[in-house]
């Protein structure tokens, strides 16, 4: 699944039949990033325990649930636009309950009661254990809200159903939260205080995912390389642990490396990488296991240590610099894609080029491109302005995506007259011929069926030909 580049991601219908025994259906469609993705997986699975299972349906839907996001307006007003379009079925059926979940139920807690009539129930990302109480208080039509934050939840006990998917790959959420505070950004606000899985829970999710036939597992964090168990709580608090708690804490490098030695058959993703937070010691881990793939999202936002400061990210263009030096060093062939945002707080001229620049140093192989969304409430918000004009914004942009566009190009060219191990997904969207499927470095690559192909084997391709988005390749 990709995240949207400029163009917000349309909503995702996710349908997996949860048990033969339920009667009552659920239209759950899931915006934003992988974390809302694999959260909806835990609400259907906590819903299937009262009976829901999914449909693509709207028509006959019991229960209308979207899982959305507020990271920029635009994906607001996607939102909007489609809660909107339900107006129509509610009337129909004035027993449908539609409810919001999510990054901005959490945003705007009842605001969103009296802004949009038409929903019933809203409730933040760390209250969906409350959802089976909260639907029996809509029963008579009343309106039910949950929308508290917890510094402890990590939904570790609770099984997701798989939504959707291709049966072969699968994301395993390994912390919540952000305590960063990057001063553009709403996640700290609404997906609350950074906290870490138990391992124990990670281990046995994944295990259990090898033993139903899976073949790639993405680790997911906000902000992954944080990741520190110490036996529960917030990162924050882990100055008040015990000695015997620090002794004994896991850290991501750790995490990673028990995970790749746990399913040694299974590839392993992991996102997303904090500049700041990525340590060597990931990069040793990730050197030493085959089945680790050779890949780091490590969002820069900007080339510019100026625009950085005022982004409030924690390290320079200097330190990023250095971090790719070392991942360049220790795993020679890991691709590494960016997050960048244009036309912040008082950007001038010369700070764009310095991103620019970054990007011809990095030659990154792929990107995630956004112009700056002022946020309600961030530091950016309430202490900056908003003062690049759009057409400025949306120019500086244009000029990234370009130059993302060239080196993209050039490195897919890298991969050429090479065999790569390709795990296969899926039929591709273009052709019922060919196979798609991604190499360690996350390319995605089409090419030819075979007869005794299927979807989850892994197969050797030589690529043969590529754009700057897809490789072409045939089976060897
Ligand atoms: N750590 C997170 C980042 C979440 S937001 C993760 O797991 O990916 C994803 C990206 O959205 C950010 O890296 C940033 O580039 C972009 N973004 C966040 N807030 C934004 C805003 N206010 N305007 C434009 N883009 C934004
Ligand atoms: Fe947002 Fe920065 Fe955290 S981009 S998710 S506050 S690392």
């Amino acid at each position: 699944m990709e995240k949207e580049i400029i163009e917000e991601r349309q909503g995702e219908i996710l349908v997996q039949e949860c048990s033969t025994k339920n009667t009552k259906k659920m239209f759950l469609e899931s915006y934003g990033c992988q974390m809302n993705f694999s959260d909806s997986e835990i609400v259907a699975s906590i819903l299937s325990n009262e009976g829901y299972n999914t449909t693509s349906l709207l028509e006959e839907a019991d229960l209308i649930l979207l899982n959305t996001c507020s990271i920029r307006d635009k994906a607001e007003q996607t939102v909007r636009k489609r809660l909107s379009q339900f107006n129509a079925i509610k009337r129909k059926n004035p027993n449908l309950v539609i409810g919001v979940l999510g990054c901005m139920a959490e945003r705007l807690k009842a605001k969103f009661l009296e802004e949009e009539h038409l929903v019933d129930l809203v409730v933040g990302p760390d209250a969906y254990r409350d959802l089976p109480n909260l639907l029996k208080n809509t029963d008579d039509g009343r309106n039910a809200i949950n929308v508290l934050l917890s510094k402890e939840e990590t939904y570790a006990d609770i099984s997701p159903i798989r939504l959707g998917g291709n049966g072969v790959t699968a994301f395993v959420s390994i912390t919540r939260g952000c305590d960063n505070m990057c001063t553009f950004c709403v996640v700290p606000f609404t997906r609350g205080r950074e906290r870490s899985r138990d391992p124990h829970s990670i281990l046995k999710e994944c295990k259990e995912l090898r033993e139903n036939g899976y073949k790639e597992i993405t680790l997911l964090g906000q902000n992954i390389d944080s990741y520190l168990w110490y036996g529960g709580g917030p990162k924050k608090d882990f100055s008040k642990a015990s000695e015997l708690q620090k002794a004994t804490a896991i850290n991501f490098a750790q995490l990673l490396n028990m995970v790749a030695e746990a399913c040694p058959e299974i590839r392993i993703r992991f996102s997303t990488s904090n500049p700041q937070d990525m340590h060597e010691e990931v990069l040793h881990v990730m050197a030493k296991h085959n089945n680790i793939c050779k890949y780091i999202h490590l969002p820069v936002q900007s080339g510019s240590t100026s625009v950085l400061q005022r982004m409030n990210r924690q390290h320079t263009r200097e330190e990023y610099i250095y971090l790719v030096d070392k991942i360049r060093e220790i795993v020679p062939d890991c691709a590494i894609s960016h997050d960048i945002i244009t036309g912040f707080c008082g950007e001038t001229e010369e700070e764009h080029q310095e991103t620019l620049s970054l990007m011809k140093y990095v030659k990154y192989d792929f990107g995630y491109m956004f112009a700056y969304s002022e946020r309600p409430g961030t530091v950016a918000h309430k202490k900056m302005e908003d003062d690049i004009p759009a057409e400025i914004k949306s120019r500086r942009l244009k000029e990234i995506i370009n130059l993302q566009q060239e080196l993209s190009l050039e490195r897919m060219k890298t991969y050429i007259n090479k065999v790569h191990e390709v795990l296969v997904e899926g039929t591709s969207k273009k052709s019922k011929e060919q196979w798609y499927g991604r190499i360690s470095q996350n390319a995605v690559v089409v090419f030819t069926k075979t007869d005794n192909t299927k979807v989850g084997d892994f197969v050797n391709v030589l690529v043969n030909g590529c754009t700057s988005a897809t490789l072409i390749g045939e089976i060897i």
